[in-house]
């Protein structure tokens, strides 16, 4: 963890007005949500911007010579460029819009995977969301690159020696790695694996799905080559993420889909392509969604990633403290630093029953492979819960969860 700041001015009950769906009851009981892993919920400053940029200013963008069309693209290209500022990008050109994380990775996968010749590697780890696992198996069976997988030591982190000696192999073009594991909380040393791939000649990308959430981001500082992230977790809709990447990576790239918007000419014989960031955008773009994720980052700028981190410390050293008291319940991965996520286990108990009963107390969390299947092979489970934390979770709610734990725990005792 990074520490506690018990000093931090963060009035979570004052945030938690700004999320109207904390005030639904489930089974009759006051709706306590431990998902923000899997998707955040929406304050109503993003619900509010979206609804208005629809009722006010809707048209399609980068098309029309109409009034409303140029105000749309104003908003929507001043999006791309708040988001290059929030994680310090070179300029806007470096920003492409996608559907989430998944389709950015697939996108490196694809575009910078035609760069690949045959016999180069690319490194993974084994905590690896499947979103940052399965685009490599395809361009491992299409282009006959060779798939490394670095692995993790028991406590949940990387594993960095065996990292040095996959890079020593030689012939490495990509490190691509979680910045946060979605199982384990781990928050990966990224700014050393980047040092470490490029004195071994190889580019990184880092999937800042869940790290991003958590702490402030900084590509420059951690010297990425790509950063990937998605909306939906960062209180934002769904249906829109970001591709990060450098100017001359990208521009040497060639694009991922083909259609409209992407291309310069197109005629029956052949097409050219459309300068960054549109090479990557083909077609019409979620345009409210890119709305609604500028008005998310907007909310957490606005609060402060040092009180966002210090807050998430606190409950997941509180949760990890009271979890622990449990009578067989397990923490799964004890990494040195990690974010708001804590998967557990609970003696013969089933994940899926802990959530289950969980829910009728109101009580929302995750049970499952996590879209991290082989990792959860590796740790010789095959269903873990995980328990995951937002801006707006408070430490009654944890109160609430370990209370009904030690229900569970006696009934199946
Ligand atoms: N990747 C998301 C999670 O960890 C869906 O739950």
């Amino acid at each position: 963890m990074t520490g506690i700041n018990e000093n931090a001015a963060f009035d979570v009950e004052f945030i938690r007005k700004d999320f109207p769906i904390l005030q639904q009851k489930v089974h009759g009981k006051p709706f306590v949500f431990l998902d923000s892993g899997a998707s955040a919920q929406k304050p109503i400053q993003v619900i509010n911007a979206m609804k208005e940029s629809v009722y006010t200013q809707y048209a399609n963008v980068h098309r029309g010579a109409y009034t409303m069309s140029a105000n749309m693209t104003d908003s929507y290209e001043a999006v791309r460029q708040q988001i290059a500022n929030f994680i310090g990008a070179e300029s806007s050109e470096e920003i492409i819009f996608t559907k989430n994380s998944t389709e950015a990775i697939n996108l490196v996968a694809y575009s910078y995977g035609r760069l690949l010749k045959p016999g180069q590697g690319v490194i993974i780890s084994e905590m690896e969301h499947h979103a940052n696992l399965v685009p490599w198996q395809m361009l491992r069976d299409r282009a006959g690159i060779n798939l490394y997988i670095a692995p993790i030591r028991d406590e949940g982190e990387l594993d960095m020696l065996a990292l040095e000696t996959l890079l020593a192999k030689g012939n490495i073009a990509l490190v691509t790695i979680t910045h946060m594991s979605n199982v384990l909380g781990t928050i990966n040393p990224v700014k050393l694996i980047a040092e470490m791939a490029h004195k071994a000649g190889a580019k990184v990308l880092f999937d800042g799905s869940q790290a991003i959430v958590h702490q402030h981001v900084n590509v420059k500082e951690i010297d990425a080559d790509f950063y990937t992230f998605t909306g939906h977790k960062l209180y934002g809709p769904t249906g829109i993420g970001v591709l990060w990447g450098r100017k001359e990576l990208l521009e040497a790239m060639p694009p991922f889909m083909g259609g409209g918007d992407m291309i310069d000419t197109v005629t029956f014989e052949h097409s050219t392509w459309a300068d960054l960031p549109t090479k990557f955008e083909a077609g019409t773009q979620p345009i409210t969604q890119v709305i609604g994720l500028g008005a998310a980052i907007s909310y957490i700028q606005k609060i402060g990633y040092d009180v966002i981190e210090a807050h998430d410390d606190k409950l997941v050293h509180y949760a990890l403290t009271k979890m622990k008291e449990i009578p067989g319940l397990k923490i799964i991965g004890h990494p040195y630093k990690r974010g708001g996520v804590i998967a557990f286990v609970m003696e013969n108990i089933h994940a899926h029953d802990i959530a289950t009963l969980l829910d009728q107390d109101g009580v929302a969390i995750r049970a499952g492979h996590h879209c991290a299947e082989p990792l959860l092979k590796r740790l010789h489970y095959t269903s873990v819960a995980r328990a995951s934390f937002g801006i707006y979770s408070t430490i009654e709610e944890i109160n609430v969860f370990v209370k009904t734990l030690y229900k569970i725990r006696k009934l199946f005792s």
